[in-house]
C-alpha cells in the first residue's frame, strides 16, 4: 500500500513518481510494478550524494556533497532536492548546468526529512 510522500521509480522507462495520496496497492508503469526508493544516507564513494543542511540568512542552503560537489553533467546530475516539514515538501528541481544546492525558505527545526534523487545512483537523505 502506498504512503504518502513515498517515491517510485519504473526500471523500464526511468518515469519517478511521488505519492501525494496514498493508499494505491500497486503502482505499475510500462506494465510491471514500480520500485519504491528507500533513500539512502551513507556514502562510500568519493562522490557524496548526502545531502547537507547549512543554516542561512531567512532559511536553509541543501548542498548535495559537502566538501566536493556532486557532478553536474548531462547524463548524471541531481534532478531534484525535497525539503519535508509536517505539512509542506519544498522541491527544487535541477538541471545540469545547475550547481547541485538549492535554497530553501525553511526553519532548520522545521525539517523533518531532506532528500534528493541523482538519475545515476537513487534516493538519498539526511
Ligand atoms: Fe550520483
Amino acid at each position: 500500500m502506498t504512503q504518502l510522500r513515498e517515491i517510485y521509480f519504473c526500471e523500464i522507462c526511468g518515469n519517478v513518481v511521488e505519492i501525494l495520496n496514498e493508499g494505491a496497492p500497486t503502482l505499475v508503469c510500462c506494465g510491471i510494478p514500480m520500485v519504491k526508493l528507500v533513500a539512502k544516507t551513507e556514502d562510500a564513494s568519493t562522490e557524496k550524494h548526502v545531502p547537507f543542511v547549512e543554516e542561512v540568512e531567512d532559511g536553509i542552503l541543501v548542498k548535495v556533497g559537502q566538501n566536493q560537489e556532486h557532478p553536474m553533467l548531462e547524463n548524471h546530475y541531481i534532478k531534484f532536492i525535497e525539503v519535508l516539514t509536517c505539512c509542506k515538501v519544498y522541491r527544487q528541481e535541477l538541471k545540469p548546468d545547475n550547481k547541485p544546492e538549492a535554497f530553501f525558505p525553511v526553519k532548520k527545526e522545521e525539517i523533518i526529512e531532506v532528500r534528493e534523487w541523482c538519475n545515476l545512483h537513487g534516493l538519498w537523505k539526511s
